[in-house]
């Protein structure tokens, strides 16, 4: 297992695939390195690709929208990350030998977090971190543990954005992620008096 300089400078230089011909940055990660709560999404877009800062776009817009409601952010009491590192072409899903390129420094990110809670944003991070089967209209806002860690799967805020009826449910897992940091999480979230609708 790497430190963080040394992952960070690892992964920024990594050629592991051919995103790497593509990209213009790599995006690595942030938010805060011990955060209780991960959030981990399917690749850098377009914003995300030329600023080199995960969920930066509309999506990211609307994701740290709806982390305020819950009182989380980034600046705070999270860590956000992706599958890839690198933007897809096109935003097209990363292939399963892209995602398998990279798994590890997510694999070190997450063993240097050491997160209570991961929070799978959209269908492919959940299908290779949860469980290869997971339906997510079915299975989203659900809890999964493994290696002791919680882990729930919710829409992708891209996928909201392309249908907003999904936003009701979206909301209502962020409630079920309020309770569970309320329940297992220390520095994340200790006040009862912050909710809103
Ligand atoms: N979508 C993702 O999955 N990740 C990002 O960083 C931006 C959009």
């Amino acid at each position: 297992m790497l430190g963080w300089k040394e992952l960070e400078e690892n992964c920024k230089n990594c050629q592991r695939c051919s995103l790497s011909d593509t990209r213009h940055n790599v995006v690595f990660g942030c938010g805060v390195p011990n955060a209780e709560v991960m959030f981990i999404g399917e690749g850098p877009g377009e914003q995300e690709d030329l600023q080199g800062i995960p969920f930066v776009g509309r999506a990211g817009r609307l994701l740290d929208e709806m982390l305020e409601v819950i009182d989380l952010s980034r600046d705070k009491n999270i860590y956000i990350a992706n599958m890839v590192k690198c933007r897809p072409p096109k935003n097209r899903d990363p292939l399963s030998v892209e995602q398998d390129a990279c798994i590890d420094f997510l694999r070190n990110q997450v063993a240097l977090i050491r997160p209570k809670i991961i929070v799978c944003l959209g269908r492919i991070a959940a299908t290779k971190l949860i469980k290869s089967d997971l339906k997510i209209t079915k299975e989203h806002g659900l809890w999964f543990e493994k290696a002791g860690i919680q882990m729930m799967a919710m829409y992708h805020p891209a996928a909201i954005l392309r249908d907003p009826t999904k936003r009701p449910d979206a909301f209502v897992d962020l409630k079920i992620l309020q309770e569970k940091i309320k329940e297992i999480c220390q520095t994340t979230y200790s006040t009862t008096d912050t909710e809103k609708n």
